[in-house]
């Protein structure tokens, strides 16, 4: 799967260029009182810190060059996991958010960051698994005017952003948690924007709840008719890793997809070297850090069942 995207990755790099940014501050009070020391980005999902997942989406998506937005507590935690990401062949660099006021902030802390290029936002406890989600995530990015968000099908719609679109599936609108949903399709935390995201958020103004809205910077998108949203089926999985169940979950569902196959999900180390961003001497450098663990005879297998075919 993983060649199939590199492929078509290596077949658009040269005229598409986007940047990723991880949001991975907040408050996360529904998950206090673990939250009180560690923040819910690096609790881990079974075997991984949660912010593998995101930021595999990410690289799977072909990005390399990272920014992670952070609480200033956590800014020591999140540089000693994961360095300037040249052990991945990517490029990570790191900005304080003072205090959680809004997702829609990313844009205007990640103003230099993002230049003159497109931009990924993924929210740092998401969670995305399917078997065609590279594809999509590589199709969507391609696109270099306007925005594009994705919707999975919930059974609760209430407690989330809600999107409602006509029979072409062109957006009418987007209710923040809806009494009265329209729609079962929730906004997930992932948003592929072009370069005018960082102009149209400098527009937005905080909300009752004092935060800059993501759902507003989407709603200048739709106003402008430059809204795509993407439907995710039933083979693409989310989750909102933000509470106490959907934390255990998660953590249960890597391990059941793991314990019966052979791969691992959102390993870093294995993407960047399957894209070509690592070699077999770098990935057998990280492979020393692991010292003959379960996660490091995961990474030498690969090289060795290259060899073997
Ligand atoms: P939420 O889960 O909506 O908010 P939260 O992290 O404050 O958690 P809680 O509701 O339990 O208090 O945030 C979604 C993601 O976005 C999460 O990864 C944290 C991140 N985030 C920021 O980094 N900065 C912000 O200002 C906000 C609101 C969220």
């Amino acid at each position: 799967m993983v060649n199939q995207i590199k492929e078509n990755f290596n077949n658009f790099m040269n005229d598409n260029y986007r940047k990723g940014i991880i949001l991975a501050g907040g408050k996360g009070t529904r998950l206090r009182p673990i939250t009180f020391s560690v923040c819910k980005q690096l609790l881990p999902l079974y075997n991984k810190p949660a912010i593998y997942y995101p930021l595999t989406t990410l690289m799977l998506s072909g990005i390399r060059e990272f920014l992670i937005i952070v609480n200033p507590g956590d800014l020591n935690s999140f540089k000693s996991l994961l360095g300037n990401g040249e052990h991945l062949g990517i490029t990570i660099s790191y900005k304080i958010q003072k205090k959680p006021d809004g997702i829609a902030q990313a844009f205007t802390i990640g103003e230099e960051f993002i230049g003159e290029s497109c931009v990924a936002l993924i929210l740092g406890d998401n969670f995305f698994y399917g078997n065609s989600l590279p594809d999509i995530l590589v199709k969507s990015s391609k696109e270099k005017e306007g925005a594009t968000i994705f919707a999975s099908e919930v059974i609760d719609p209430e407690r989330y952003g809600v999107v409602d679109f006509d029979k072409d599936f062109k957006v009418r609108s987007i209710i923040e948690k809806p009494k009265d949903p329209k729609t079962n399709f929730a906004i997930t935390g992932l948003y592929f924007y072009d370069n005018k995201v960082v102009e149209y958020s400098k527009l937005l103004k905080p909300s009752k709840r004092g935060e800059l809205e993501i759902t507003d910077l989407n709603m200048i998108y739709l106003k402008n008719k430059e809204l795509d949203v993407t439907l995710f089926g039933r083979a693409i999985i989310w989750h909102d890793t933000g509470t106490f169940d959907s934390l255990f979950e998660t953590a249960s569902l890597v391990k059941s997809i793991e314990n019966k196959q052979r791969s691992r999900i959102g390993c870093p180390e294995e993407i960047a070297w399957r894209m070509g961003w690592i070699n077999n001497d770098e990935l057998m450098s990280s492979i020393k850090k692991y010292k003959g663990n379960e996660y490091g005879k995961y990474l030498k297998d690969l090289i060795y069942q290259e060899n073997m075919f």
